[in-house]
């Protein structure tokens, strides 16, 4: 059952095939709805330990979603900038497994959930790597397979593939990539266990400073949703037509979003929002409905493991709403988008 009046509405006006032009604009209500619903929580703090992100403003808070078809529903400050932080980490991993293959990445890296923080200083025990490229031991042995020589070589080409995911050029803030390789030393820990283990090679700086950039560039919620909605469109930008992941890889990396994305709530997240998503210290979370839509949120106080408190409520209302979680036993998440075209 879903849980309030308005979704059976939903529902209802599905299955009485009303017209898409009543539909979005009762989407865009719904969305609006669950902004208000939320936007006054204020549990949660500014992640400080990268001490430019303890300057952002705690009442930012925006929501994106866009459609496989280009269409783009916002709500609150969904053209706010910060840096995605973790969110970089599925799609470096996608760039990976197309530079690469799936098997020589899988020799640096597994794809199995930790159950441990984001940052844990250290490898799975029984295989010699970190646990899967999720968390920053993993995502560090990941930009060691994507940087280039020279460094800024392989950082541009990130960023660039990036922008072309979210329909527009993105960049680094200087400011945030500063502050944290001023303080990055537990992820310098990190990246020497790697060396020591053979993981990644001996340009750790250069690796270390893959990582810290991809952290460090600027999106919006609805870059977030639009990256989402390209990984949703199985590669292809809904709104440039452009072909930006490769297709085939989309399934491994949309798997270990679903598993390891929320770190250790990830087996809560995938039991109460059933979705591939990622989140971020900086307060960013990017979701993915295959083959409907990508989902893009932004508020910057986060929970002890490092999510933001507002997103996770908007995706869980998001998800029980409009039926989107992957095993929805109603399965309308993965027709109801097209009734909005
Ligand atoms: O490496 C770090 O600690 C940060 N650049 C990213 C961590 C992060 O976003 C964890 N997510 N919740």
């Amino acid at each position: 059952m879903q849980d309030s009046s308005e979704s059976q509405d939903v529902e209802n006006s599905l299955a009485a095939d009303e017209g898409s032009p009543w539909l979005a604009a009762k989407f865009q209500q719904t969305l609006d709805m669950i902004y208000e619903k939320y936007k006054n929580v204020e549990d949660g703090e500014l992640a400080s330990y990268i001490p430019e992100l303890g300057k952002a403003n705690p009442s930012n808070f925006g929501i994106c979603m866009a459609t496989t078809e280009g269409e783009v529903f916002t709500a609150g400050d969904w053209e706010q900038e910060f840096t995605i932080q973790s969110v970089c980490k599925p799609f470096a991993f996608q760039m990976a497994l197309e530079r690469h293959g799936v098997e020589k990445v899988l020799k640096h890296v597994g794809v199995e959930p930790s159950g441990d923080a984001f940052n844990a200083i250290e490898l799975d025990e029984r295989t010699g790597r970190p646990f899967n490229p999720m968390v920053n031991a993993g995502a560090i042995a990941v930009a060691s397979l994507i940087k280039a020589n020279p460094v800024e070589a392989g950082i541009d080409a990130f960023v660039e593939k990036m922008g072309k995911a979210a329909g527009r050029k993105l960049a680094i803030d200087g400011a945030v990539l500063a502050s944290e390789t001023a303080t990055g030393n537990r992820n310098r820990a990190i990246a020497y266990l790697l060396l020591n283990s053979g993981i990644i090679d001996d340009a750790v700086l250069e690796t270390l400073h893959q990582y810290f950039a991809q952290c460090s560039m600027l999106v919006n919620c609805k870059d977030l949703a639009m990256i989402g909605a390209t990984m949703a469109n199985i590669g292809t930008q809904p709104v440039t037509g452009e072909r930006v992941f490769d297709f085939q890889l989309i399934k491994h990396v949309l798997a270990v979003m679903f598993s390891c994305g929320l770190y250790n709530y990830a087996g809560n997240w995938a039991f109460e929002v059933g979705l591939p998503a990622k989140s971020g210290v900086s307060g960013g979370i990017c979701g993915v409905v295959n083959r409907q839509l990508g989902i893009g949120v932004y508020s910057p106080k986060v929970d002890a493991q490092g999510n933001s408190v507002r997103g996770t409520l908007v995706c869980k209302e998001l998800a029980t709403h409009f039926g989107l979680h992957a095993f929805d036993f109603s399965n309308v998440g993965s027709s109801f988008m097209q009734w909005l075209q």
